[in-house]
């Protein structure tokens, strides 16, 4: 099979991002149709992949009724709009690539991945990072005995204070009933490096955190409810929405709050929008810091940490062995191993070292890989198999449900059901 052929469900920031691959890479991918309730997002996305009025829909329910239009899916909708897409799309015979996360409900989680394999169909799930050249040469350096047997993990997702009050408080996974608890909206990536680093089935699962500073009583004395209603510490606040949107810099996140650049539309958009509230007045309530511990089958154990704030937004890792030890800094792109026996530090060069932007080249290395994978009819090995993606996104609601039960969850045990 040579080109394939796709549909996009949700021509919103990740889905365009997606698609820029096949403008890159039109000999491997076509995109063929889309479907997008936002005209100007749908107009927009038309004239950059050439596609006719008629292959652009207003929603996906339009484009999955009727005849089948490409090989695959690729579903961008907000969390709590995968479920049904992604029923209907392996339903109507096309392989699917679904945003993470899966679902904000353990039970629909489960339920994809049991009829992704009932069609036999490819069904992957957008966890980029194990696409990056970051994380891909640290499982190496495991799979290649560097540190012996691998004992413990300690790995922290740093958020970054700005974009902690961009997209938790903010923006659009702010609410756990509205998009997913922080756990799974934010670090259901982590859940499932630490499972692919560990190299194990996941067996026990505890975690605290709160939110904490993100709210009403830590507002700055006589603060309004939007920062342009002469905010009185406009000067000193982190926050000040002007000073975050009104700059020259349109990319994310500025790009996410009015889908018109202009000076004119952004200052409408903070006059109006969720974007200009004060991050002590919002309506948010997942957590801004949390810990989780994770316990493996092979008695690996792991340390996360997710915190807001932090600097840079980034991830650092350990992880030791009886061997040795690895120490990264994804957004630096070092890794070093240091061996006990020799004492020696060794600096590792990335062939490809990717920052921030595009998930340190994870983006696109899922879809090549995606793509490989429908062109086999779902022969190969993907990176990532749904039933992966389902334990790492069920360690998160076990971590999620030890939070707020204040108790070591049990996975062997653990229902599900939200009990
Ligand atoms: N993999 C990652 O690292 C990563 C990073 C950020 C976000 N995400 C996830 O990606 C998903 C999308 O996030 P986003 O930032 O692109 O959101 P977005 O709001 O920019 O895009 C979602 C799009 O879906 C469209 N839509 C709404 N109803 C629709 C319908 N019935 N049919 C078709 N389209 C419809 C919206 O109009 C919007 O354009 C979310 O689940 C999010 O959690 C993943």
């Amino acid at each position: 099979m040579g080109k394939i052929t796709i549909a996009l469900i949700g021509a919103g920031q990740r889905g365009v991002n997606y698609m820029g691959y096949a403008l890159e890479h039109p000999d491997e991918l076509q995109v063929v149709a889309v479907a997008e309730p936002n005209q100007q997002r749908s107009q927009k996305f038309k004239l950059q992949h050439g596609l006719s009025d008629e292959m652009c829909f207003e929603s996906w329910e339009d484009l999955l009724t009727g005849p089948q239009l490409a090989d695959a899916v690729l579903i961008c909708t907000q969390d709590n709009m995968h479920y049904e897409p992604t029923m209907k799309a392996l339903e109507a015979g096309y392989h699917v690539l679904l945003e993470k996360p899966m679902s904000p409900d353990p039970q629909e989680c489960i339920r994809m991945g049991e009829r992704s394999e009932q069609y036999g169909r490819v069904f992957s799930i957008c966890h980029v990072l194990r696409y990056t050249d970051f994380f891909g040469t640290i499982k190496r350096l495991l799979n290649e005995g560097t540190i012996g047997q691998l004992m413990s993990i300690v790995h922290n997702e740093n958020v970054a204070y700005w974009h902690q009050a961009h997209s938790f408080v903010r923006g659009n996974w702010r609410k756990t009933a509205e998009s997913s608890p922080m756990i799974l909206a934010k670090s259901c990536h982590d859940m499932d490096i630490i499972l692919w680093l560990a190299g194990a089935d996941c067996t026990n699962v505890s975690s605290f955190g709160s939110l904490s500073h993100f709210k009403k009583e830590n507002a700055p004395e006589g603060a309004p409810q939007r920062c342009l209603d002469g905010c009185p510490v406009s000067d000193q606040c982190l926050y000040y929405a002007p000073k975050v949107y009104l700059t020259d810099d349109i990319e994310w996140p500025t790009s996410a709050i009015s889908d018109d650049p202009s000076l004119e539309a952004r200052t409408k958009a903070l006059q109006e929008g969720p974007y200009g509230r004060c991050v002590y007045h919002c309506d948010n309530d997942v957590v801004d810091h949390q810990v989780v511990n994770l316990e493996f089958a092979n008695e690996v154990t792991a340390a996360f940490t997710m915190s807001a704030f932090t600097n840079d937004c980034s991830r650092t890792l350990k992880l030791m062995g009886t061997k040795g030890e690895i120490r990264a800094a994804m957004e630096k792109n070092e890794i070093e191993v240091i061996d006990f026996e020799t004492g020696t530090t060794k600096q590792i060069s990335l062939e490809n070292p990717g920052g921030h932007i595009g998930h340190g080249g994870g983006d696109f290395g899922l879809i090549r890989d995606f793509v490989k994978l429908v062109q086999q009819g779902g022969q190969g090995n993907g990176l990532t198999s749904a039933a992966q993606s389902v334990q790492s996104h069920l360690m998160a609601f076990a971590a999620e449900r030890s939070r707020v039960d204040r108790r070591v969850v049990n996975m062997r045990d653990f229902t599900y059901d939200g009990a």
